[in-house]
């Protein structure tokens, strides 16, 4: 059968890390009440000179490196992110070019913390309708550009970065590699829990983001137990099947609750938002690579991607490594 197998992962994070306790000279908070309600203890914040569109190209440059192809051998670039380096053109244009590519289709999705999620679906898709055959996929993001640092339940919470995959259309096995099955959501009338109050075609201004955190909170925890078990019906498994859950990183009590419903141990969840913070459509492709990289993702194991973001949005994809 056709499958798109992850054939490469990468990630980039700014130069500049601020820990809990530098931020609480600047915000009126504390390293023990944001480890508490949050799990974070660091992130990371760009530079001036730090964009999403150079972040996603330095993580694509090394997925491309760690899955040993070219960019002559890329037919395909989507790429997730809530914070454009441009309203237009799209980054995946200057993420492309960037990387010395051309001519073939690269395009932005927009789906917050979910972005990732639906980019890797988007593409998989292509790629097994034979639209492409290898695809960059990236999440990227410059959260600290649209946080209102004044307003402490928010500032605190995020971060900057970027993951990327490359991905490749196989003929596999059954029980081979690749992506297993994806399943994505959205329900626009939840927009005011969750969403920045500026906007190319209302204010003219880029705004700031807002947030109801206990009513996001509540809503995160219900919909992914319930995608997580529509994907895992999908590709007739279940819970002890899984070896790896990489979840979106928001919040580490929403991982632990996420976990709880599924009767998944916390050893199995991948977990960087201590590191990283929330780094929206950046956090599951990062965390991927992260977990790869040492040692506990190994081809052959059954990983579960998931996340929830504004809009709501939200989603999961099962994929064998
Ligand atoms: N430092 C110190 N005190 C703070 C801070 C801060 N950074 N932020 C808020 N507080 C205070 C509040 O003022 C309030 O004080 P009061 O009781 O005197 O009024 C108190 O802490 C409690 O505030 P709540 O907002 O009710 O705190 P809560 O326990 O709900 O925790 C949090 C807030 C961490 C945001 C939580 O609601 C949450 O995790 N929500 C999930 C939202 C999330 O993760 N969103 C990410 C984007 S969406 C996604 O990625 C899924």
């Amino acid at each position: 059968m056709i499958r798109s197998c992850i054939i490469g992962t990468g990630s980039a994070l700014p130069r500049t890390c601020v820990s809990n306790a530098e931020l609480a000279e600047r915000v009126d908070t504390s390293d023990e009440w944001i480890r508490e309600r949050t799990g974070i203890t660091q992130r990371y914040i760009a530079e001036p000179d730090e964009t999403t569109g150079s972040l996603a190209t330095a993580a694509a440059r090394a997925a491309l490196e760690d899955a040993g192809v070219a960019i002559a051998d890329v037919d395909l670039i989507v790429l997730a992110t809530a914070t454009p380096d441009r309203t237009f053109p799209a980054t995946a244009t200057t993420v492309q070019h960037a990387l010395g590519g051309k001519g073939f289709p690269a395009f932005d999705v927009a789906a917050v913390c979910s972005g990732f999620l639906y980019a890797l679906g988007t593409a998989d898709a292509m790629i097994r309708a034979g639209m492409a055959k290898r695809a960059i996929v990236i999440g990227a993001e410059t959260f600290s550009r649209i946080l209102d640092w004044e307003d402490r339940g928010t500032c605190v919470l995020f971060g900057d970065g970027a993951g990327a995959f490359v991905i490749e259309r196989r003929e596999v096995e059954e029980d081979g590699p690749g992506i297993l099955a994806t399943r994505l959501h959205a329900e626009g009338e939840h927009g005011e829990l969750l969403y920045v109050d500026g906007g190319a075609s209302t204010t003219g201004e880029i705004g700031k983001l807002r947030m109801k955190g206990r009513e996001v909170f509540r809503h995160a925890v219900v919909n992914l137990a319930e995608v997580l078990r529509e994907v895992l019906d999908e590709a007739g498994k279940g819970p002890a099947d899984i070896d790896w859950i990489v979840p979106h990183q928001a919040n580490a009590r929403i991982l632990d609750a996420t976990a709880r419903k599924l009767g998944l141990p916390m050893e199995r969840m991948v977990v960087t938002v201590d590191q990283h913070a929330n780094t929206s459509a950046a956090s599951v492709p990062l965390a991927y690579d992260v977990a790869k990289k040492d040692g506990r993702i190994k081809p052959g194991d059954l990983v579960m991607l998931e996340a929830m973001g504004g809009g709501f949005t939200w989603g999961a994809s099962l994929l064998r490594a």
